[in-house]
Parts: structure tokens; C-alpha cells; sequence
């Protein structure tokens, strides 16, 4: 597992501290407006877990699961609703959690899936973003950190499933993915 890793790019620590900042931002901003949370799986699942233990306001929790890498480093460009959400989002405020935003298929698709269903808001928040793969137009509302172009690992990110269980963030060695 770690062998196959070629740099880590920020660590337990690191992320632990990015993300009870974004908490506490997010907090303020969602006071009062008790936001639907939204985590998209199964890459967010850590992150969300660790965002929502940052936020003391009431907010309730739903999942989504979309796929649309499967066993490979470069996304389809479909995306696959494979959970849908258990509530209604008309009329709420909502906030999309997601681990990286990459070529930004994944979440444009997502935004106009809940605004046609009507929600009031529809927010961003994404630990990861590597702007050097878009291939549409899309920018979260909040971003922990900004990647280079290297496909990463950890933290609830995977390579064919695997490596999501990694606490850090790191890049993959490109023999792993070529061999
Ligand atoms: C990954 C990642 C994001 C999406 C970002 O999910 O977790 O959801 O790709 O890429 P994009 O901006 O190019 O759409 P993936 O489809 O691999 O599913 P997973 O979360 O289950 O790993
Ligand atoms: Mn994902
Ligand atoms: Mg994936």
C-alpha cells in the first residue's frame, strides 16, 4: 500500500486542521438555515464524516452515490446515479460535500439534478480541487486545497476501490495504474 505511493502531498494533521477550518466557516455561513448535507459517495465519505464533527449548527445528513471513474484514472464522462437521495430537497438549502472535483462532470451533473428537483441553494464545498483537469466550467463555493495535475489517492480517494482507507492525501505511482 504505502510503496505505492510516490509523495504525500499533506498529511493526517494537515487535512485535520483544513477541515475543522472549513467547519467552522461553514458553520457561520449556514446558521440558521438548517442545510441539508449531502455526501457524495463513495469518495467524501471521510470527509464528510470529519466536516459535519466540525460544524456546530443543526443540519441534517443525506448520501448520494455517483460513479463515473470505475477501474480507471480518467472519468467515463457519464455519471452514474447509483443511491439516490432519501428526501426531498424543494425548498432546502443545500450542501453538496464532495472529496475532489476533477474534469467537473461529477458535480455539474449533480447541480442541475438538484436544482431541477428545487432546492433553494445549491453549495459546494470540496476538500480537493485540480483545476487542470476541467473539461466544463465549474467552481466550488469552498475548497480546501488545490492539486497539481497527478492522480491522488487517500483520504477516502481510490484507485479501483482501493486506498480510500489511507489517512493522508498522496500521489500514485503511474507504474501502479500502467502495469
Ligand atoms: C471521483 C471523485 C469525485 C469525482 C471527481 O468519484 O470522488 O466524485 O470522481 O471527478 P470529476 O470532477 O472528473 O467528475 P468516482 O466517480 O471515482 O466515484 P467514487 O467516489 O466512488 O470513487
Ligand atoms: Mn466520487
Ligand atoms: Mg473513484
Amino acid at each position: 500500500m504505502l510503496s505505492d505511493i510516490q509523495e504525500i502531498l499533506y498529511d493526517e494533521e494537515q487535512i485535520r486542521h483544513k477541515v475543522i477550518e472549513m467547519g467552522r466557516q461553514l458553520s457561520r455561513d449556514f446558521k440558521d438555515r438548517n442545510p441539508l448535507v449531502i455526501c457524495i459517495l463513495k469518495g467524501a465519505f471521510i470527509f464528510m464524516a470529519d466536516l459535519v464533527k466540525a460544524m456546530d449548527i443543526p443540519l441534517e445528513i443525506d448520501f448520494m452515490a455517483v460513479s463515473s471513474y470505475g477501474a480507471s484514472t480518467k472519468s467515463s464522462g457519464v455519471v452514474k446515479i447509483v443511491k439516490d437521495l432519501d428526501v426531498p430537497v424543494e425548498g432546502r438549502d443545500v450542501l453538496i460535500v464532495e472529496d475532489i472535483i476533477d474534469s467537473g462532470l461529477t458535480l455539474s451533473y449533480l447541480i442541475d439534478v438538484l436544482e431541477r428537483r428545487n432546492a433553494k441553494s445549491v453549495t459546494v464545498a470540496t476538500l480537493f480541487d485540480k483545476p487542470s483537469g476541467r473539461t466544463v466550467e465549474l467552481e466550488a463555493d469552498y475548497v480546501g486545497y488545490t492539486l497539481p495535475d497527478a492522480f491522488v489517492v487517500g483520504y477516502g480517494l481510490d484507485y479501483a476501490e482501493k486506498y480510500r482507507n489511507l489517512p493522508f492525501i498522496g500521489i500514485l505511482k503511474p507504474e501502479v495504474y500502467n502495469r
